[in-house]
């Protein structure tokens, strides 16, 4: 039995939208950073009384598109040792799945070391990101700590943690489960946000103007350059008749900007769902969380960390 814990990430800078044909490369560079505090844990175990492979999560087994989802992860590490035998795959989030942290970037990311290390490969980080971004980009990301940038079909670390200290307080906006995955929001922004083009042709300008932030240490250069990239995701999305906001979405927006003039620097970021990330530094996260927890329709505020890259505890 392995045993594997990875943590969510962020990006400051969005992937959104994939490279035509086959292989879920993005079409757009991303950063992110990887947040300590919210975890997945997941165990993959070879057995050889199973005919097929199985899939728990949260203590359900899982059918249908989530188990064959980690099945073709599986079939990929058995092609590639040249292995037949199935796997027993049991995953635990210790976040909420409503909390609009995606649990596919963990997830994905755990499984694929446990995977390469149950069937004893000694794959480098690098590779085992490649699979877990053939299941689901974001969790290429989610192999490494502190900062990371994926480009095209390779992640790699940036900066560590230490680099530029920040929290991320996760602003939980609904306890229901969004409407529509990234996934098909990506494919339904290509088919038909007349901006998606505009979107893919600027996106590695505003990657860049993050990333530049982010080595020179500039808290607030970035965190303005991360508000730009998400409202300009979100845009392209819209435009698509994709809206991902709800009315409290918009309001803790102006929260974080009414905070901002106030001279507290906190700085909001937003994924394929309601809920609003803000960033601030480690020395204002208590008062920021305490504003965000008085916005009307917050239900609650999660204080992350930055954290580690995805590891074998067992
Ligand atoms: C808005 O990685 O979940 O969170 O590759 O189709 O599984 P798939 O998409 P996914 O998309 C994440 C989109 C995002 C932005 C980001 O994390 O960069």
């Amino acid at each position: 039995m392995t045993t594997v814990l990875a943590h969510p990430n962020i990006a400051l800078s969005k992937y959104w939208g994939k490279r035509p044909g086959e292989g879920n490369v993005p079409a757009v560079p991303s950063l992110s950073v990887t947040l300590s505090g919210v975890s997945t844990t997941t165990h993959v175990e070879l057995r050889d009384d199973l005919r097929e492979d199985r899939f728990v999560l949260d203590g359900e087994a899982q059918a249908g598109e989530p188990l064959a989802r980690v099945v073709r992860l599986l079939d990929r590490v058995r092609a590639a040792r040249g292995h037949t035998k199935f796997a027993s795959v049991e995953s635990r989030n210790d976040f909420p799945t409503a909390s609009g942290l995606a649990s596919s970037a963990s997830g994905f990311a755990a499984l694929a070391l446990a995977a390469v290390r149950a069937f004893d490969l000694d794959w480098p980080a690098e590779r085992v990101a490649d699979l877990a971004r053939q299941s689901s980009a974001s969790a290429a990301r989610s192999l490494f700590g502190g900062f990371v940038e994926l480009e095209g079909e390779n992640a790699r670390p940036v900066a560590p943690a230490e680099h530029l200290p920040m929290k991320v307080l996760v602003c939980v906006t609904t306890e229901q489960k969004k409407a529509v995955s990234s996934t098909d929001g990506m494919k339904r922004s290509a088919e038909s946000s007349p901006y998606f083009e505009a979107w893919v042709a600027k996106a590695p300008e505003m990657h860049a103007r993050v990333k530049r932030a982010l080595l020179a240490r500039d808290f607030e250069a970035l965190g303005a350059a991360a508000e730009a990239s998400a409202l300009a995701m979100h845009a392209t999305a819209m435009a698509a008749g994709l809206v991902y906001f709800n009315g409290v979405t918009i309001e803790a927006t102006r929260s974080v900007r009414a905070l901002r003039d106030k001279g507290t620097p906190a700085f909001f970021t937003i994924d394929a769902g309601p809920h609003v990330k803000v960033l601030v530094r480690p020395e204002d996260a208590a008062l920021a969380a305490t504003w965000m927890r008085a916005v009307p329709g917050v239900l609650r505020v999660i204080e992350a960390g930055i954290g580690e890259g995805a590891r074998v505890t067992s």
